[in-house]
């Protein structure tokens, strides 16, 4: 299928998390129709395995661009350690010639360029961290840069259950932090869309002195680049149309994405993706 520059941009994440994402998208490509995935009824994606990984992102992306996306971007780490090589595979055997953009690249090349002690911790799911997927892309950007890792597997689910601000999240908090305190480390990267929704209690408990890297600017930046290269932006002047799809309920997704994302979630619509999941080889 031909590729023109009104289809929308596509954006997935298990659940609201991957609108840290889009908001970045909203600001920097304000002309850009979206369309946002929050595969709700399946959250966690932190605790699934590579291959469940693999096969939800290619179900999903088969949604997508049966929907009419011209662009898919996995705005969920997990997805992205898992998924992102098997997705372009998939694409390109069948004959897609469309551009995924995953969050791990973009976060990692923002936090080995800034980082000055070449120390650099890393708060993800247990997935995105059982992936190695941060520590190879780490490596391939320099060679000599210490990366501490650390499993978070109850901080998403706390943010997707409503984030009370209470003395247990405190807790946990500071539980995850206490080794990268220990390390040294004067760059976070936050491996999971949802962890910049907590942002203000994390850089407390990290201090000013450490700087937290999230992936959403880079990943507008990849996507504008990915766009402008095929010609494919689009050239109206106003602003762009925004709408959502979940797995699960419409009602708490159209609640907690709100408060998340600040912006009203007009458009929200339950999708049952298809049961039939085929097997992947990987
Ligand atoms: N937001 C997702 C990520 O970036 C994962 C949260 C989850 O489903 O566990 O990894």
């Amino acid at each position: 299928m031909r590729r023109s520059s009104e289809q929308p941009v596509a954006v997935f994440d298990s659940g609201v998390g991957g609108l840290t994402v889009l908001h970045e998208l909203l600001v920097s490509l304000p002309t850009e129709d979206y369309l946002y995935l929050g595969d709700t009824a399946r959250f966690p994606y932190g605790d699934r395995t590579q291959e469940e990984l693999q096969q939800f992102a290619i179900e999903i992306t088969d949604h997508l661009l049966a929907e009419g996306a011209k662009l898919v971007v996995v705005a969920c780490n997990a997805a992205s350690s898992a998924a992102l090589g098997t997705l372009e595979r998939y694409l390109a055997e069948n004959g897609h010639q469309i551009d995924v953009i995953g969050v791990v690249a973009p976060a990692t090349q923002l936090a080995v360029a800034g980082s000055r002690t070449g120390r650099i911790g890393l708060l993800a799911t247990p997935a995105t961290v059982a992936s190695g997927a941060y520590e190879r892309a780490v490596r391939a950007a320099d060679a000599h840069v210490h990366l501490e890792s650390v499993p978070c597997p109850d901080l998403a689910p706390i943010i997707q259950g409503g984030f009370p601000f209470d003395g247990h999240v405190v807790d946990t908090v500071r539980e995850y932090c206490a080794p990268l305190r220990a390390a040294e480390v004067d760059t976070v990267i936050l491996g999971c869309t949802h962890y910049p929704l907590v942002a203000p209690m994390l850089q407390r408990t990290l201090g000013r002195g450490v700087t937290l890297v999230s992936s959403g600017t880079g990943v507008a930046r990849s996507v504008e680049r990915a766009l402008a290269a095929h010609h494919l932006l689009n050239p109206r002047t106003d602003e762009g149309s925004y709408r959502f799809r979940c797995t699960a309920d419409v009602a708490s997704f159209k609640t907690l994405g709100t408060r998340f994302l600040q912006m009203p979630l007009d458009e929200v619509t339950h999708v049952e993706l298809a049961p039939d999941v085929r097997k992947v080889a990987v």
